[in-house]
């Protein structure tokens, strides 16, 4: 590693296979079969994740770059930090916007970009670590669910949770999550969240089911990760994609719905999984938000909101709140 750059490892190599494990004993073996979304992430599925953003149906990362790019300078001013924490420091050109505008503001001391993936985020660190030398570079490989607390302290910080991931937990786990968080945030610490907003139905739908299929590819990529990690025999092609919006949870929700009645091995748990024809595999929600809740859950956890901005078309918000 270049000099400034420390890298703290709260994860191993072997964890996500252990998680996987058990996640697909409790989630494909009894009941509604569901797989929690962070499987969806190897090489190729970020790869389709990537696809995806440049999609014409697919605007949240296109939004939520406009609201970056009109208001870095008031989240760098409202929030006066001087350390930026990244959780899932996905595209480090949003990274940069916040950044940039900090430096400017002449506050910026410190990056801290959270990831689960450490060959990832060793690789993002030290980029950025060459292009801020000024800065100290304090990467942070952990699970989001786990790991809130090895977020390390000192300075004004402000954490960065983009793209509308938070949508990815239902309710009860947001709760949790949230005030995990603002339990680790001292008094003028803050918080910029992402959260895609509710709007026509009809867009919502083409966001995650676009005509291209690359959501198709990307949703049906999970059954080549279990085919992968746990010698398991799916055909992806057996399952079809899907992603309604539910109502009642004002969530999107991935489905993979299997074409035929069919039987898969997975041959790491010796176990048998039988589809009918029909049958939903859940492998992702995404919820979808209005102001009133975003500040009533983050009021819920302790955080004030501090400052609402959407794009010009209110698809996208991001939210400043403080401890
Ligand atoms: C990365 C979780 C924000 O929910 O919109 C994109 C993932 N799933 N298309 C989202 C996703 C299907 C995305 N997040």
């Amino acid at each position: 590693d270049s000099p400034g750059v420390q890298v703290d490892v709260h994860v191993q190599p072997g964890d996500a296979r252990r998680a996987l494990r058990a996640e697909v004993l409790e989630g494909l073996c009894h009941g509604p079969k569901e797989l929690s979304p962070k499987w969806l992430y190897d090489e190729r599925g970020s790869q389709l994740f990537d696809d995806i953003t440049r999609l014409p149906e697919y605007y949240p990362t296109r939004r939520e770059r406009e609201i970056l790019r009109a208001h870095a300078d008031d989240v760098a001013r409202l929030s006066g930090a001087d350390t930026l924490v990244e959780l899932g420091s996905g595209t480090s050109e949003k990274t940069r916007l916040l950044l940039d505008a900090m430096d400017a503001a002449g506050q910026l001391k410190r990056f801290v970009p959270f990831d689960v993936s450490e060959a990832f985020l060793r690789k993002a660190a030290q980029g950025l670590a060459r292009e801020y030398p000024r800065i100290a570079v304090h990467a942070v490989v952990g699970d989001f669910e786990q790991h809130l607390g090895r977020i390390p302290g000192g300075g004004r910080r402000l954490v960065a949770f983009l793209g509308g991931t938070i949508g990815n937990l239902k309710p009860a786990q947001r709760a949790l999550f949230l005030r995990e968080l603002a339990s680790g945030l001292k008094p003028g610490d803050g918080l910029l969240l992402g959260t895609d907003l509710i709007k026509d139905r009809e867009r919502l739908f083409a966001a995650y089911n676009d005509s291209a299929g690359v959501t198709a590819d990307f949703n049906r990529n999970v059954l080549r990760v279990l085919n992968r990690e746990l010698n398991a025999d799916f055909d992806p092609e057996a399952f079809e994609h899907l992603a309604p919006f539910d109502e009642t949870n004002k969530w999107i929700e991935m489905r993979l719905i299997s074409r035929k009645a069919q039987s898969v091995w997975l041959k790491d748990l010796e176990r048998r999984v039988e589809f009918a024809q029909g049958e939903c595999l859940r492998t992702e929600v995404s919820c979808k938000f209005c102001r009133e809740q975003v500040q009533a859950e983050l009021s819920d956890a302790g955080l004030d909101l501090a400052a609402w901005w959407t794009d010009a078309d209110g698809d996208f918000a991001l939210s400043l709140a403080m401890k």
